[in-house]
């Protein structure tokens, strides 16, 4: 299941030197199932070039509020009402101004006003005009009317300048754009911890033990609980991809440290799963300098490191809810049912790892989920996003 699909986005493209990134976000949409329909402004087209847009996502771009008269099909009445969500990236800080005070004197603007759709602006400018007193009012009456905002971040600006004003990554426009879309809430209200990722254990200044978790279970999970309205805190270990654009984030290195991070937090926490791949053993000493090498063998002693899973389910209350994930390698079921009744959690995801279907780094997987009073049930080389979509629908179930 693509992540947009059966969505149709409004990409309302301004004039900003960052509206070239728009046509990454364009086909990226695109690439993820959503029907997109962009609309440059006259600024815009200064910058981009609506053939471009029109190659990426297989429609005509539109420019101009009364050409499209001739073809109903793109009129701003007939966008306003059919998309799900209409994406303003780059936002300038003229439609910004133009949305704030109801102003409709071109095609986006216009269909800004005539849309119920929410509405997500990324905005791009210059620091100085971002931190202006204008455009901060500006957007403190839009997110009070309920739109919603992604970025800008820091950094090096197009101007030359250094501090807040760049667009978000495509990548966290992508996030906030599948979280506004969503109409499905049913986790509004509701809080959701997770740890995700490898850890680093430490033999020296240089050395780690590590594992090959990628955190893309994780990100998976984080995703879905903020599409379907939860608010969500990862735990994550030093891992390959990043948490999701609107999740807390706490970054740590050990099993130790994700296992005071964990417990710290808990108590506030309605839903706790733990998808990292925690080191189960640590070593002894962690050598304060570098280990030389030396033609014989070496010896690591390793102690085991705390159960964060268990610990959690042993502190939960009757409404908490507790998710464990099992990796198994033989006797998948077995294993995770023996796993799911000795550290009394609420669910459990058994992933086959090794062989053709290993789960571990990969985008997909074979997994099954079990509940303390349910039939498993076997997903085969499953996608994680539609596996994330999968465990949350079956904790639903559970209540
Ligand atoms: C090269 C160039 C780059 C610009 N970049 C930005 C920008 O990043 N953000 C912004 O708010 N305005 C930027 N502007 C100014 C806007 O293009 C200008 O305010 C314009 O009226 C915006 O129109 P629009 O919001 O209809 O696209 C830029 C102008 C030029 C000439």
């Amino acid at each position: 299941m693509m992540p947009f699909a059966e969505k149709s986005v409004l990409l309302g493209v301004c004039g900003s030197i960052a509206a070239y990134k728009a046509c990454d976000l364009a086909s990226k949409l695109r690439e993820q199932g959503a029907e997109v329909i962009c609309a440059l402004t006259a600024s815009a087209r200064q910058i981009v070039q609506p053939a471009t847009f029109e190659a990426l996502t297989g429609t005509r771009a539109i420019t101009d509020l009364f050409v499209p008269a001739a073809n109903p099909e793109i009129s701003h009445i007939a966008v306003a009402q059919r998309v799900h969500l209409c994406l303003i990236a780059p936002a300038t800080a003229n439609i910004i101004a133009k949305a704030a005070n109801g102003l409709a004197d071109d095609w986006i603007s216009t269909t800004l006003l005539a849309t119920r759709a929410p509405v997500l602006f990324a905005p791009a400018m210059n620091t100085n005009m971002y931190t202006h007193a204008a455009t901060q009012e500006n957007i403190r009456i839009l997110r009070e009317r309920g739109a919603l905002f992604v970025g800008p971040a820091s950094g090096r600006l197009a101007c030359g300048s250094e501090g807040p004003g760049r667009m978000a990554e495509i990548s966290d426009i992508l996030d906030a754009a599948l979280i506004a879309a969503s109409q499905q809430k049913d986790y509004a209200g509701k809080r959701v911890l997770i740890n995700s990722g490898p850890n680093h254990e430490p033999i020296d200044p240089m050395r780690y033990l590590g594992n090959c978790s990628s955190g893309k279970m994780g990100r998976a999970l984080a995703l879905e609980a903020l599409r379907r309205g939860a608010e969500v805190c990862v735990v994550t270990g030093p891992a390959a991809v990043s948490p999701p654009h609107g999740a807390q984030v706490i970054s740590v290195q050990t099993a130790e440290e994700m296992y005071e991070s964990v417990m710290l937090r808990m108590d506030s926490y309605d839903i706790i799963i733990g998808a990292a791949a925690v080191a189960d053993y640590t070593p002894e000493t962690v050598t304060p300098e570098k280990i030389k090498r030396q033609e014989k063998d070496l010896l690591l002693r390793l102690r085991p490191n705390r159960d964060i899973i268990a610990s959690v389910a042993a502190r939960k209350t009757p409404n908490q809810r507790v998710v464990g994930f099992a990796a198994e390698t033989g006797d998948i079921l077995k294993n995770a049912e023996e796993k799911l009744s000795r550290k009394q959690l609420d669910m459990i995801i058994a992933n086959v790892i090794g062989g053709d279907s290993c789960a571990v780094g990969s985008d997909r997987g074979d997994a099954y989920i079990l509940t303390q009073n349910q039939v498993a049930e076997h997903l085969e080389n499953i996608d994680k996003n539609l596996l994330a979509k999968c465990i949350f629908d079956h904790l639903a179930a559970l209540d």
